[in-house]
Order: C-alpha cells, then structure tokens, then sequence
C-alpha cells in the first residue's frame, strides 16, 4: 500500500521503518526535510521523501505524526485529503507533556475530523509509545501489545487493522471516533506510568 507519513520524529520515523521492511511504499514529510532525508537513507528503497502536498497526494493512507498545534498549517498546504485514510496518532499533550489540552467532550481526532470532512478519520497507534516502535522486536516479555483503532468508516478501519498487524501488534476494534476522547487520555496515562518510574517501554494489552 502507499502510506505517506507527515512527521519523522520519534513515531514517524520509526513507522516509516517498520511499513518499508513489509514492502509497503512509504513517502516521508517533515517542517525540515532533513529529518525526512535520513530517516529515507537509513529505512532503504521503499522509503522516499517529498513535499506535503506530494505526500498528501501519494498515500492511500495518510499518518498524522505531527504536534496537533501543526494540524491548520498542515491542511493549509495540503488542502482536503478528500478520499484519504488518514491515522491520527496525535496526542494533545500540554507543553510539559503531564496534561491534555482538549478532552472528554470532544478529541484531536474529531476535531481534526470536522477540519478534514471529505477524509476518513482512524484514531490509532497513539497509545504507544516511540521507545516501543523503537526497538524493532514489537513483542513486551513475549506479549504482543494491543493497538486500539476506532473510526467511522468501516472499510478505513480494516485496512488500518491489516496495516498494524503488518508491523507486529494486535489490533482491537474500537467503535466510532468519539472513543478516541478516551484513548487520547490513555496516551496520557502511559505518560504518568513512564514518569512514575517504569520507564516507556511498556504498552496496553487487553486481556479476554
Ligand atoms: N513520542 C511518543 O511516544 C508518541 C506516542 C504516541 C503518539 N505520539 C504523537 O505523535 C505525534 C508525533 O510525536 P513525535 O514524538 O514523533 O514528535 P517529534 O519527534 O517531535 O516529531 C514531530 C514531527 O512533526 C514534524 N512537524 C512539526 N510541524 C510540522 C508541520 N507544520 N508540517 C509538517 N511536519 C511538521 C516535525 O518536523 P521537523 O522536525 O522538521 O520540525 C517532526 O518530523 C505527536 O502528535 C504526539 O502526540 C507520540
């Protein structure tokens, strides 16, 4: 599949990686493209890097991978994404990073949503945490941890199943996006787990 990812920090970097090494097609984007320009060197053939707009026009499936602060300036260069899968790992975390901006009543996700009405909104991926992509062996103490998806569009939702799976965890279903005004809080909570003391390099799992 083509996946154009916006954002190679800490999360998109690491997933354009993992997407490369299963033959999907990847096309990179950052403020600099610099950052894009490496994580393409170090990720091999299947990784190339463009504008926003060629980003946007590229990929089937779109990954929101950028501070949620960037989302106007985004769509500003980019226009509609009408038609696109887009998957909003985005956590509206507050400066300090201990506190969401938004919540309860609403989401990232829904609001970048109402921004973006032609594109089918998937909230995923952004209840784990970059050291966990990281590390190349997805698996925690032989455990696969759980990706939460949830979404309106039933087709948008089983290819961002297929395309977790693709990199190694279990995906959950997980109803319409308004639930993404509780997965955002579970980033947060991952957060308060990390600075706690146990570190990053943990990750929900739903036990049945
Ligand atoms: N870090 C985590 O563990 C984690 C976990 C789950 C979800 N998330 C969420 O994932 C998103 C990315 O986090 P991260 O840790 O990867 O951040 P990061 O390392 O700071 O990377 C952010 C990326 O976004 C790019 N960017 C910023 N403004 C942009 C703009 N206007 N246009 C295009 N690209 C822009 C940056 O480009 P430049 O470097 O060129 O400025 C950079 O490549 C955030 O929304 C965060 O809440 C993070």
């Amino acid at each position: 599949m083509n996946i154009g990812i916006i954002g190679t920090g800490n999360m998109g970097g690491n997933l354009a990686k993992l997407w490369a090494r299963k033959n999907h097609k990847i096309m990179v984007t950052s403020k600099d493209l610099k950052q894009s320009g490496e994580i393409a060197v170090q990720a091999g053939e299947n990784v190339s890097v463009g504008s926003l707009k060629d980003v946007a026009d590229f990929g089937e499936v779109i990954v929101f991978a950028f501070p949620y602060e960037a989302i106007d300036e985004v769509i500003s260069k980019t226009g509609s994404f009408s038609g696109k899968i887009i998957i909003d790992i985005i956590n509206p975390l507050t400066e300090d990073i201990l506190g969401l901006k938004i919540g309860f009543n609403t989401s990232a996700a829904e609001e970048i949503a109402k921004k973006i009405p032609g594109a089918h909104v998937v909230k995923a991926i952004n209840t784990i945490a970059s050291p966990v992509l990281e590390r190349g062996n997805i698996e925690i103490d032989a455990n696969t941890p759980t990706v939460f998806y949830c979404g309106d569009n039933e087709d948008a939702k089983s290819k961002v199943s297929k395309l977790i799976s693709d990199i190694g965890f279990e995906p959950m279903e997980s109803g319409p996006l308004t639930n993404a005004r509780y997965l955002e809080p579970m980033a947060e909570f991952i957060v308060q787990l990390a600075v706690t003391g146990l570190g990053a390099n943990i990750a929900y799992k739903i036990l049945k």
